[in-house]
C-alpha cells in the first residue's frame, strides 16, 4: 500500500464529491471504509441534515434511527432526564434489535444474571447513579482519584519505551498505545499482569459489537453473538475467581475495595462487582489506545507541536484536549439512545421508540462550538469543552484516568524522543470499521534524546 504521509493523513478531507448526498449520509457513516471520509461527511451533515434519518433502524419495529451531529443538540440530549433510563425492560423485549438480548440470555443461563441486572440494582435513578459514581468509581478513576496512579502510569509508560527506544523505530499501536492502558486498568483492578494476553482476548470480545456490528444498533449476526458471548462468559468466570480470591485476601486494588465497601447500607454482590469490573475493562482499554495513537500521529505530523510541548510542558493538557476533541476515539455513541416519547428536534418529528445516534465526533467539529473547529489550537479558551467523554449523568466515569495517561504519555514521549516522524513506506493510515476511530497501526521513527 502507498504511504499517504502528508498533512492530510487521518481522514482529512477526501473530496466532497466523494460524499453521498445528505439524505443517505446517516447510513453511509456506518458503511465499510467510511471512516476515511467521516470528517468531511460531518460538514455536510451540519449544513444539510443535522438530524439525519436512517429508515428502519429504530428500536421499535417500524421506527427509524436519527443521527444527531450538532454540538448543542448532543449536549442537551445527554443532559435530558428523559434519556437517563436506557431502554425500558418491556420495550427491550419488543425491540427489533436482538443482539445484546442474546448475550444477556446467555449470561443468565450461565449463572451471571446478577451481573446482567446490576444496572437496575446499583443505579436505577439519577440520584443513585450519582452516588454509585462518587462512591465506587471516582476514588479509583475519577479526576482526583486517578492522581494516586501517577507514579504507576509514569513507570509503565517509561518501561514500554525502554523496550524499543534503542531501535529508532516502533509500531506504536502494539508497542505502546495498546499495552499502556491495558497495564494501567489491569493494575487498578488488581488482576495479575501476567494474565494480560488472556485479558486482551476478552477485551476484543467486549468491543466486537462496536467494531464489527452493523449500523447504529451495532448488531452482530446471531451465531457471532453466541460465540462472542461464550468468550465473555469465560471473562465473567475469570473475574469471579478474582473476586473469590480478593474476598478472602483483600489487597490495595479496586476489586478488593469493591468486595469490602458498604454501598447503600449493604455489601455488593459478586455479580455487581463483576459488572463494574467488566465496565472498567471495556471502557478503559481500547478508547485510550485510540487517543494515544492519535496523539502520537499528531506529534509526527507536527514537529512544531512536539517542540512547543517540550519547551512548555504546561501546554500538554491543551494538546491532549484538542487531540481528544478532533479525534474522539468514540466518534459515535454506543447502542443509541431510546426515544421514550414522541418529540421534535430541529423541526424533525421523532416518534417514540426511535433511536438517537449521538455523533460525538461530529459535535466536536461543529462550527458553532468554536472558531476554526478543524484546527488544533493550544490557546483555546475552553479546551475541555467537547463531547468526547459525553456529558450529563451518564458521561464517562474513566475520564480522569484516561486524561492522566494521555498527559503523562505525551510528556514522556516528547521528553525521551526527538524528531518523531512517520516511517517511510510503512503507513497507510487506515482505520478499523465500526463507531470508534482506531488506526490499525502507526509506524514511527525517532531519534533518542
Ligand atoms: C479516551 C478514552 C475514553 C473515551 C473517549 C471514553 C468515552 C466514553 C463515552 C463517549 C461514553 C458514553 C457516555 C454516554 O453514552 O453518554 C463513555 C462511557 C463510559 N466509559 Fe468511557 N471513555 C474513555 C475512557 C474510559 C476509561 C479509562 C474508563 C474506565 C476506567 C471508561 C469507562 C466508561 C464507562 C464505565 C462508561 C459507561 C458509563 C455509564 O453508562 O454509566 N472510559 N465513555
Amino acid at each position: 500500500m502507498t504511504d499517504r504521509m502528508t498533512d492530510t493523513v487521518n481522514m482529512e478531507p477526501a473530496s466532497i464529491s466523494a460524499c453521498p448526498v445528505a439524505a443517505d449520509l446517516g447510513a453511509e457513516l456506518f458503511a465499510a471504509g467510511s471512516q476515511e471520509n467521516w470528517f468531511e461527511s460531518y460538514k455536510v451533515l451540519h449544513d444539510e441534515a443535522p438530524i439525519a434519518r436512517i429508515p428502519g433502524k429504530g428500536w421499535l419495529p417500524g421506527t427509524d434511527a436519527f443521527i444527531v451531529s450538532k454540538f448543542e443538540d448532543i449536549a442537551s440530549i445527554t443532559r435530558d432526564p428523559r434519556f437517563f433510563d436506557l431502554m425500558p425492560e418491556d420495550v427491550s423485549a419488543a425491540a427489533s434489535a436482538g443482539s445484546s438480548k442474546i448475550e444477556n440470555e446467555i449470561f443468565r443461563e450461565e449463572g451471571f444474571g446478577e451481573a446482567a441486572d446490576a444496572r437496575q440494582t446499583l443505579r436505577p435513578t439519577v440520584e443513585q447513579h450519582k452516588r454509585y459514581r462518587m462512591q465506587l468509581w471516582d476514588p479509583w478513576v475519577g479526576p482526583e482519584g486517578a492522581e494516586q496512579h501517577r507514579e504507576m502510569v509514569t513507570a509503565a509508560a517509561n518501561d514500554l519505551i525502554d523496550r524499543w527506544i534503542d531501535d529508532g523505530e516502533v509500531e506504536f499501536v502494539t508497542q505502546f498505545a495498546a499495552p499502556l492502558p491495558q497495564t494501567v486498568i489491569t493494575t487498578i483492578l488488581g488482576f495479575p499482569l501476567q494474565d494480560m494476553p488472556t485479558l486482551k482476548k476478552y477485551e476484543e470480545a467486549q468491543v466486537r459489537r462496536f467494531v464489527f456490528g452493523d449500523g447504529p444498533r451495532n448488531e452482530l449476526p446471531d451465531d457471532v453473538e453466541r460465540e462472542n458471548a461464550a468468550v465473555l462468559v469465560d471473562f465473567h468466570r475469570y473475574i469471579q475467581s478474582q473476586v473469590d480470591e480478593k474476598r478472602q485476601n483483600p489487597k490495595e486494588d479496586m476489586v478488593s475495595f469493591l468486595t469490602q465497601v458498604e454501598y447503600e447500607g449493604r455489601k455488593l454482590s459478586d455479580g455487581e462487582i463483576i459488572s463494574i469490573a467488566v465496565l472498567m475493562h471495556i471502557g478503559g482499554n481500547e478508547t485510550t489506545q485510540y487517543a494515544l495513537t492519535s496523539e502520537a500521529l499528531l506529534l509526527a505530523q507536527r514537529p512544531d507541536l512536539a517542540q512547543e510541548l517540550r519547551a512548555d510542558p504546561s501546554k500538554t493538557r491543551f494538546f491532549v484536549e484538542e487531540a481528544l476533541r478532533l479525534y474522539a476515539p468514540t466518534q459515535g455513541g454506543a447502542g443509541g439512545r431510546y426515544v421514550p416519547e414522541d418529540m421534535e428536534i430541529r423541526g424533525v418529528h421523532i416518534p417514540k421508540g426511535s433511536l438517537l445516534h449521538l455523533r460525538f465526533g461530529a459535535g466536536n467539529r461543529d462550527a458553532d462550538l468554536c472558531p476554526a473547529p478543524e484546527e488544533l489550537r493550544l490557546d483555546r479558551k475552553n479546551p475541555g469543552r467537547h463531547l468526547t467523554f459525553s456529558m450529563g449523568p451518564r458521561n464517562c466515569p474513566g475520564q480522569g484516568i484516561s486524561r492522566l495517561e494521555q498527559n503523562i504519555a505525551t510528556q514522556v514521549l516528547v521528553d525521551r524522543l526527538d524528531n518523531i516522524r512517520f516511517a517511510p513506506g510503512k503507513n497507510d493510515f487506515t482505520h478499523q470499521p465500526g463507531i470508534m476511530l482506531g488506526l490499525y497501526n502507526l509506524h514511527l521513527e525517532f531519534d533518542k534524546r
